[in-house]
């Protein structure tokens, strides 16, 4: 049979229970390839709430032990480590400061979870600084690329000192993967890896980021992460960063930059991550609390979205949730 009413082709037969929709599922969303970013405040005794981020809070050390523990457990592949200092000032002497908050959190978790998945740490200047700026000011208040750099190679120490595995360059400064590089290497830290937040644009969507890290950057930084409406210039920085010998290349925030993210991993010779900003995690939390949305249903899917358009590995505040859910 066939004709109008008799389709002889039907898509339909491979949904029509869940084990055949099983077996022709063309992505899944590994534990092992989820990441944990994870926010330590100096001086807390108890973890802080993050109001615009329900479930995410900032650390004290001992509740990020009890947090790292758990999220080695549930089979995560890695943490991304944030510092909240008690003190910054204009040049962010705590990112250096081998006392410093990042650089304590980093050592403990090293020494707790580095067996069992990659520790990492965001290597910029931003939650360090009195101004909020990824990178130190010149005399007219401009971020000063080339004065960052090495600011950011003196970060790169302290952090593979402390037993960072993986640095995350967020800053986007001209030329931060190579800097980074050739210090690691002339340092000894052959083994430490780059990964370079490499087209990372100027988001609305870190909004509950900046209240997570108190931040007190006024102003923005379009002066050096990308424009939302450039695509091209995403997949320049990832080809620039991919030769300064970068390891794996990043595009973020997700959701609203799949595209560049598809782009990007169907040219990569490296792995390509992704990272599910805070204000991608805020939406679904507050749509879901108002019951407007399937909380579950939207999680996984806004996340196998992420792997769908060509994530390796993703960087989700849901991380330890979805491994748990994922078994
Ligand atoms: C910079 C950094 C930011 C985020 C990760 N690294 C903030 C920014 O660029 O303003 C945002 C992450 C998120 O929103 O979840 N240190």
């Amino acid at each position: 049979m066939s004709g109008a009413l008799a389709p002889d082709i039907r898509p339909r037969r491979l949904r029509t229970g869940p084990a055949m929709r099983r077996l022709v599922s063309e992505t899944r969303v590994p534990p092992a390839q989820l990441v944990l970013p994870m926010f330590v405040r100096d001086g807390s005794a108890e973890p802080v709430p993050i109001g615009s981020m329900p479930g995410v809070v900032q650390h004290s050390l001992d509740s990020f032990r009890r947090a790292l523990n758990g999220a080695a457990e549930a089979g995560v592949g890695g943490v991304m480590l944030f510092g909240v200092p008690e003190l910054r000032d204009a040049t962010g002497t705590g990112a250096t400061d081998p006392d410093g908050i990042l650089n304590v959190a980093t050592r403990l978790a090293a020494r707790e979870v580095g067996d069992a998945l990659v520790v990492q740490t965001d290597l910029c200047l931003d939650e360090f600084t009195d101004h909020g700026h990824c990178g130190v000011l010149d005399a007219h208040g401009a971020v000063d690329n080339d004065a960052t750099l090495l600011r950011y190679r003196d970060m790169a120490i302290a952090q593979a000192e402390a037993g960072s595995q993986l640095l995350g360059l967020s800053g986007m400064m001209d030329g931060q993967v190579a800097a980074v590089r050739d210090v690691l290497d002339s340092s000894g830290y052959t083994d430490t890896a780059v990964l370079a937040y490499s087209a990372k644009y100027a988001s609305a969507f870190y909004g509950p980021f900046r209240e997570a890290v108190q931040s007190t950057l006024t102003g923005d930084r379009r002066s050096y992460q990308l424009d939302p409406a450039n695509a091209r210039e995403g997949r320049r920085e990832a080809i620039l960063d991919a030769a300064e010998g970068a390891d794996i290349v990043m595009v973020k925030p997700a959701m609203s930059y799949l595209d560049v993210l598809a782009d990007v991993a169907a040219s990569s010779h490296i792995p390509v991550w992704a990272y599910q900003v805070s204000g991608e995690y805020a939406m679904i939390e507050a749509a879901a609390a108002n019951g407007w949305i399937d909380r579950r249903r939207a999680i996984e899917e806004s996340v196998v979205s992420i792997r769908r358009a060509g994530a390796d590995a993703v960087l989700t505040y849901w991380a330890v949730e979805l491994a748990h859910w994922l078994r």
